[in-house]
């Protein structure tokens, strides 16, 4: 099987798995209990979370370990919004589109069923919240504007910086979703201006089951999840030791080998655009052309079935996605496309590739002779 889906998730590096075992049967201990067992485990997650602290450029007491990317979106929306709102009365929450689920539902379920009023913001074609969206957006009733760093099923970067200067000019919280990003992109916070940041271990070769939320000193969140007083009082639960000491060596080593990483799948990424676009009639390239995530290609290819092409690269050995892995399966096509502005009869037939560190040039020459014969006998199939 050839892996091309390191955006729906990666293998744990064995460097992570080493970290992460003596915390296993060795060092078990619960970090709250007052003897050495306790100390030994509860000095692993201090360590854990001052290495992350160090690749976020921030202070080890703004980081709050979550049980995945999924629980920090979670805990940096609703936890702003319900502190924003009895704090100052504001009510007003702006995301887009295009976010991942745990952003959109999330702010859906606030409008709905919490009595707080969303607004979508606009995004270009190629799925960019622009600058011009924000500043258009934003009024003094807003509490939060949530904005991905790079996009899970297109790679398209958002402008981040630019973005949190116009909330932080309008007194509004920025969160951005930063969980595909981390493999690849400076995350340091300082730069990015941001108050709340998510990131999920299992996209860049740590453990599945945790996750990060960073949140600027002095930014007030409602816990979404209580009980003890683990995490600063903002995620109740015993610490999955184990888990954040291998997600913080994971981001570590991210951080560490960011150039290495890219230089290697950047080239390839760039083959399988031009390659797809040149070899099969009527596909396109979805997402920023550019400004893109570096090991992130994806395309919709008119009158193809998307899920069918899946089951046949399956089949011919291939492991790829057709956006988000959650979506995988359905019928439907995908909101993220459908805000692109395509139409059904393109938007059905998407198809992501994602390269990972040991992807290989043998590899992705495989899949190019495959792919073309097997888009054909997707279209022929959709015709019957
Ligand atoms: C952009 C983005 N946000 C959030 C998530 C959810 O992360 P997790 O799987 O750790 O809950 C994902 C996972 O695919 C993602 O790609």
């Amino acid at each position: 099987m050839i892996y091309l889906d390191y955006a729906a998730t990666t293998p744990v590096d064995n460097r992570v798995l080493d970290a992460m075992m003596p915390y296993f049967h060795e060092h078990y201990g619960n970090p709250s209990s007052v003897h050495r067992l306790g100390q030994k485990a509860e000095a692993a997650v201090d360590e854990a979370r001052e290495k992350v602290a160090l690749a976020l450029g921030c202070e080890p007491g703004e980081i709050v370990f979550t049980s995945c990317g999924s629980e920090a979106d979670n805990l940096a929306l609703r936890g702003a919004s319900m502190a924003g709102r009895s704090a100052s009365n504001r009510t007003w929450i702006l995301t887009a589109k295009t976010e991942h689920h745990a952003v959109s539902r999330t702010a859906e379920q606030l409008e709905r069923e919490y009595g707080f009023q969303l607004e979508w913001l606009d995004v270009d074609e190629h799925g960019s919240v622009t600058p011009e969206s924000l500043n258009k957006a934003v009024c003094n009733n807003t509490i939060l504007a949530s904005v991905m760093y790079a996009n899970n099923e297109i790679g398209t970067i958002n402008p981040i910086p630019e973005l949190a200067k116009i909330a932080k000019a309008n007194n509004i919280l920025f969160h951005t979703d930063a969980v595909q990003a981390a493999a690849y992109l400076d995350v340091n916070v300082k730069k990015l201006g941001v108050d709340l940041m998510s990131l999920g271990g299992h996209k860049f070769y740590g453990p599945k089951g945790v996750g990060a939320l960073y949140v600027r000193k002095g930014t007030k969140l409602l816990p979404h999840l209580t009980g003890g007083g683990q995490e600063f009082g903002l995620r109740a639960g015993t610490h999955n030791v184990p888990y954040i000491v291998g997600f913080a060596e994971a981001l570590s080593l991210a951080a560490e080998e960011r150039e290495a990483r890219t230089a290697h799948v950047k080239p390839l990424r760039d083959y399988i655009i031009g390659s797809v676009l040149e070899m099969i009639p009527d596909s396109k390239l979805t997402g920023h052309p550019e400004n893109r995530l570096p090991n992130h290609a994806s395309f919709v290819f008119k009158d193809a079935d998307g899920n069918l092409l899946l089951q046949l690269l399956d089949s011919a050995g291939f492991a790829c996605s057709s956006g988000s892995a959650c979506k995988t399966g359905s019928p439907e096509p995908s909101e993220v496309i459908t805000a692109l502005g395509y139409s059904r009869d393109w938007a059905l037939g998407s198809l992501r590739v994602t390269l990972g560190k040991d992807t290989t040039a043998e590899q992705i020459d495989s899949f190019l002779k495959a792919l073309p014969e097997l888009v054909e006998k997707t279209r022929k199939l959709n015709q019957r």
